[in-house]
This record gives C-alpha cells, structure tokens and sequence, in this order.
C-alpha cells in the first residue's frame, strides 16, 4: 500500500477537523476531575462533537462503543468510558478522533486527576517530551524509522520502555492509513516522508515493562503486562515544504 499525499482540498478539510479535535480536548479539561466518571466525559466529548457537527469516530468503529477513549493508569489505550469514577492521583489520557465533513482529526492528552505522584508527573513529562522528539523528526526526505529510533533512545535512557504493539497511523481521509509509525524503529528504516502526507505520532510510554495485554471481556482496553503506569501523547501532524505542521496543536502548546 502506498501514502497518501494529501491534496489542498483535503488538507483544509483535515485542518478543520484536527483543530475541533483538539478543540474538543481542551473543553474536557473542566470534567476531568475526581469524582467524575469515565462515562460522564464521554457524554460531554459525544454533545461537544455533535453540537460542532462533527461525528466521533470511535463510536461504533470496529465495534467500539464510545465516542472517546479513556485509559486511567495501567490502561495503555482503547479504555472504554464507563462507571468507573475518577480519584485522586489518577492519571487519565483521553482520545478524541472527530469526523467532519469526512476529514479525520486524532490527538490525545494526559489529565492528571488532582494530585499525582511525583513518579507519574515523571512520566507525564518524559512522555510529552517523546512526542516532541518525535515531531523533531517530520521534514520532508526524512524515514519514518527515525521517529521511532529517537523517541525509543529517549525513552529508555529515562528508564521507561515503549510500547511497540500500537502505532500511529496515516489518517484524514480515513481513521486508519498507512503508513504504520512505530514508535520503536531502526534508524533511517521506512519509507521517506513528502510534503502532503498527513499522519500521528502517538508514543505510549511504560513505567515497567512495554508488554501490553487487551482485556479479555471488553476485547479493547490495553493494560500494562504488569500493572504499572502508561502514559499517551499524540498530535495529527502535516507534513510542509520545510518541515511540519502539528494540526491538533491549537493552544500552542508544544
Ligand atoms: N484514537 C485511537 C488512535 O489514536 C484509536 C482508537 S480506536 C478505538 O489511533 F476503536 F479504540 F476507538
Ligand atoms: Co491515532
Ligand atoms: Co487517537
């Protein structure tokens, strides 16, 4: 399968629905507290889309059954919104991927839930810091390896390890596209980039081991092998004549 490169049309298209994306995150912040639930934000995410005329791509796709991911703690990615409340000392990422006028947007973020230890603000932090190291690598000519070679030296020299069972993915026209962007690679691997392609990063970063393992009952939720933090950063990125374009980055935030 080739990349797609992205023509003017779609890339404005793209535009749009990766700013509500991020958009939508940033109106979440305010529910993001203890004593809410997972469900409760869900519910603001599917109104919020919704009133912008936007569709929740996670709702109903591959039979997922919510409108936003929420993974709390050892939950790598995909956790399904539900009962669960949210406490103190949580860390929760939430995952918002819009549809607008066809165009997909995807990007995701860390809420830390009250107060939380200094060791998961560590990993909050290092994992930013994967993302940005990862954006460092989007120009024009460069491999899609060196993404994932930089972020994984970076992260293991911290002492955490990357999760190498999900990926980031091409997306805007569709919610999945190739190419697949690993965020373990061997330097100079991969295809090169062009200016037009559109694409995330999206590191998951471990407190212990990478090994992840889906829940048994939901067939979704991804857990640490041993119980112990993740956390998720990710931006829809374009790539320019010059270098990139972080389209989910609104507030200026990296
Ligand atoms: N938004 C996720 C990603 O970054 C995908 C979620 S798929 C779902 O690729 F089905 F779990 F919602
Ligand atoms: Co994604
Ligand atoms: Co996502």
């Amino acid at each position: 399968m080739s990349i797609r490169i992205k023509t003017a049309k779609q890339i404005e298209g793209i535009r749009k629905s990766a700013k509500l994306a991020a958009e939508t995150l940033k109106y979440l912040e305010q529910f993001a507290v203890a004593g809410n639930t997972t469900d409760f934000i869900n519910a603001k995410a599917h109104e919020f889309m919704l009133r912008h005329k936007a569709i929740p791509a996670t709702l109903n796709y591959n039979k997922f059954p919510k409108s936003i991911c929420t993974s709390v703690n050892d939950v790598v990615c995909h956790g399904i919104p539900g009962e669960y409340e949210l406490k103190d000392g949580d860390i929760l990422n939430i995952d918002v991927t819009t549809i607008l006028d066809g165009y997909y947007g995807d990007t995701c973020k860390m809420f830390p839930i009250g107060k939380i230890s200094e060791n998961a603000q560590k990993l909050i932090d290092v994992t930013k810091n994967c993302l940005k190291i990862g954006v460092d690598q989007c120009y024009p000519g460069n491999r899609f390896g060196n993404i994932g070679y930089e972020i994984n030296q970076y992260a293991v020299s911290q002492g955490y390890s990357v999760v190498y069972e999900f990926c980031g993915h091409g997306v805007g026209v569709a919610f999945h596209e190739d190419p697949e962007v690993c965020h373990v690679a061997d330097k100079n691997s991969g295809k090169r980039m062009r200016e037009g392609m559109i694409f995330t990063i999206e590191p998951m970063i471990n407190e212990g081991k990478a090994r992840t393992k889906i829940d048994k009952n939901d067939g979704w939720t991804a857990r640490t092998i041993d119980g112990k933090l993740s956390a998720q950063f990710e931006h829809t990125i374009l790539i320019t004549g010059q270098g990139c374009e972080l389209l989910t980055d609104v507030y200026g935030e990296y």
